[in-house]
C-alpha cells in the first residue's frame, strides 16, 4: 500500500503518455496522492483536463507561473514529494537529466530536488540501443536514479525490441520497492542464479547450460516486493537485474562462500545449476596434448550449498528454496530431494521430453512443501517468478 506517500508524476511526452492515466487510478486506488507535471510535448498525447481529471489535482505545466511561484515554488513542490516518478521517460528527458539541464518546469524540479527518483524509459528500439542513451542510462544509474523498463515488444512505431514503457502495475511495484512498501520491504533474501564454472587448467573448465534466466526473474519479482536482494551468480548468459546487490562467483566452492558472507537472511532461494563436481588437482599450467596419450581427469565433490545452508543450526534463513529438475516421477522426486536436503520447499521443474521446459518460454512446476504439493498450471516462466515472490512474502508474513 502507498497510503499517505505522495508521488510528484513528470509525465514526459511520448506515446507511452496515456499508460499514465491508468499508472494515475492504479497509485490512487493504493492509497497514494499523485500530483501530475506534464512536459509541453506530453500534452501532444494526453490532455491536462484528463490527468487532473484522474489525479484530483491541478496539472503543473508551467516554469514562470508567478501565482503559483506565490503559493509554492517549483522548488517547493519537488521537495513535498516521497518520490519524482518521470514516466515516459523519453530520450530526450534521459539526455537532459543526464546532462543537468534545467529549461523547463519538469527539469527545473528534478535538478532541484533531493527526493528520491524512479524513471520508466520508453522510446523507439534504435533510440533505445543508441550509444548516447546507454550513457545516459548508466549516469542516470551512477546518480541514484531506479530504473524500470523498458520491455521488449511491439511498438507503435512498428519496430521491435526493448523500448516500451513498463506496465503501470510494474511501475507501482517498483514505486513500492523504491519506497520500502512492498510486501516484502525489510526482508533479506539470498538468490543463486546461473552455472558454475568448475577449472581444469587455466583455460579450459567444466560447466554447464544454464543461462541464469529463471534465476534473474526470481530476483526481479522479489525486488517488486521490495526484498533486499543479493544476488549470488555464476557466468550466466543473461545480465542480473536492476536493484540487487550482485556477488559474481566461479566455482560452486565460491558459491558457498559468497552466500555464507551473505547471511543472516530472512530467506534463500538457490536457482543455480551447481556442478556437482569439480576437477581434484586443477593443472597450473595448460595441459599439453602429447601424441597417443588420453588426459584422466579425476574429480572431488563439491559442496551442496542448498544442503548446507538447509542443515545449519544457528542463523539459518527461515524460509530455504531448492530447485529440482525431474524427468520422471516429478512429484516423488522431489518430495525425496526435499528430505535429503532438509529444505523448506522445492520448486520441481518438469523437464521431460515434449514439455518445451528446456529453452523455452513456458515451465510447470509443482512446489513441494512440508504441507503437500501445489501443482500450478504451465505459465510463463515471469509468471513463474512473480507467484513464487507472493508465496514467498506470505511465508515471511508479508
Ligand atoms: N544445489 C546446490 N549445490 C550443489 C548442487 C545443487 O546448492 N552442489 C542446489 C541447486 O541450486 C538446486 C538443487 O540443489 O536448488 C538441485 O539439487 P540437485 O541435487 O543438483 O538436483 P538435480 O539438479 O535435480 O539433480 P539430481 O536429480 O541428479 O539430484
Amino acid at each position: 500500500m502507498l497510503t499517505g506517500k505522495r508521488i510528484l508524476l513528470i509525465i514526459g511526452g511520448g506515446i507511452a503518455a496515456y499508460k499514465c492515466l491508468d499508472l494515475i487510478r492504479r497509485l490512487r486506488e493504493r492509497g497514494a496522492a499523485v500530483t501530475p507535471v506534464m512536459t509541453r510535448a506530453a500534452e501532444e498525447f494526453v490532455t491536462p483536463l484528463s490527468v487532473s481529471a484522474l489525479a484530483g489535482e491541478e496539472v503543473h505545466r508551467d516554469l514562470f507561473d508567478l501565482t503559483k511561484e506565490a503559493e509554492m515554488g517549483h522548488i517547493q513542490l519537488s521537495r513535498v514529494a516521497d518520490l519524482l516518478v518521470v514516466a515516459p521517460c523519453t530520450a530526450d528527458l534521459m539526455g537532459k537529466m543526464a546532462g543537468g539541464l534545467a529549461g523547463d518546469l519538469a527539469t527545473t524540479l528534478l535538478m532541484a530536488t533531493d527526493t528520491p527518483v524512479l524513471c520508466a524509459p520508453a522510446m523507439n528500439v534504435r533510440m533505445w540501443q543508441h550509444p548516447a542513451t546507454q550513457r545516459n542510462l548508466a549516469q542516470l544509474q551512477a546518480d541514484g536514479v531506479a530504473v524500470v523498463g523498458p520491455n521488449d515488444g511491439d511498438m507503435a512505431c512498428g519496430e521491435f525490441g526493448p523500448g516500451r514503457m513498463a506496465e503501470p502495475l510494474e511501475i507501482v511495484a517498483a514505486i513500492e520497492a523504491r519506497l520500502g512498501a512492498g510486501p516484502l520491504a525489510g526482508k533479506r533474501i539470498i538468490v543463486t542464479s546461473g552455472p558454475t564454472q568448475e577449472p581444469i587448467d587455466p583455460v579450459r573448465y567444466i560447466s554447464n547450460h544454464s543461462s541464469g534466466t529463471q534465476g534473474t526473474a526470481i530476483a526481479t519479482a522479489l525486488v517488486a516486493l521490495g526484498a533486499e536482494v543479493v544476488f549470488v551468480t555464476g557466468p550466466a548468459s543473461v545480465p542480473p537485474p536492476q536493484g540487487v546487490q550482485v556477488v559474481r562467483i566461479t566455482t560452486a566452492q565460491d558459491m558457498l562462500e559468497a552466500v555464507q558472507a551473505a547471511l543472516p537472511a530472512d530467506a534463500a532461494i538457490f536457482a543455480a545449476a551447481v556442478a556437482d563436481w569439480r576437477v581434484a588437482q586443477v593443472a597450473e599450467s595448460k595441459m599439453k596434448k602429447t601424441r597417443g596419450a588420453l588426459p584422466t581427469l579425476e574429480f572431488a565433490e563439491n559442496p551442496d550449498i542448498l544442503a548446507t545452508v538447509a542443515q545449519m543450526g544457528d542463523g539459518r534463513p527461515g524460509l530455504v528454496v531448492g530447485f529440482a529438475a525431474e524427468t520422471d516421477e516429478v512429484v516423488a522426486n522431489a518430495q525425496a530431494k526435499r528430505a535429503r536436503k532438509g529444505c523448506d520447499w522445492i520448486v520441481a521443474n518438469d523437464v521431460a521430453t515434449g514439455t518445451g521446459t528446456f529453452g523455452g518460454a513456458d515451465n510447470t512446476v509443482h512446489i513441494v512443501t512440508g504441507d503437500g504439493v501445489e501443482d500450478w498450471p504451465r505459465m510463463a516462466k515471469a509468471q513463474v517468478a512473480e507467484r513464487l515472490a507472493q508465496r514467498v512474502a506470505e511465508a515471511l508474513g508479508g
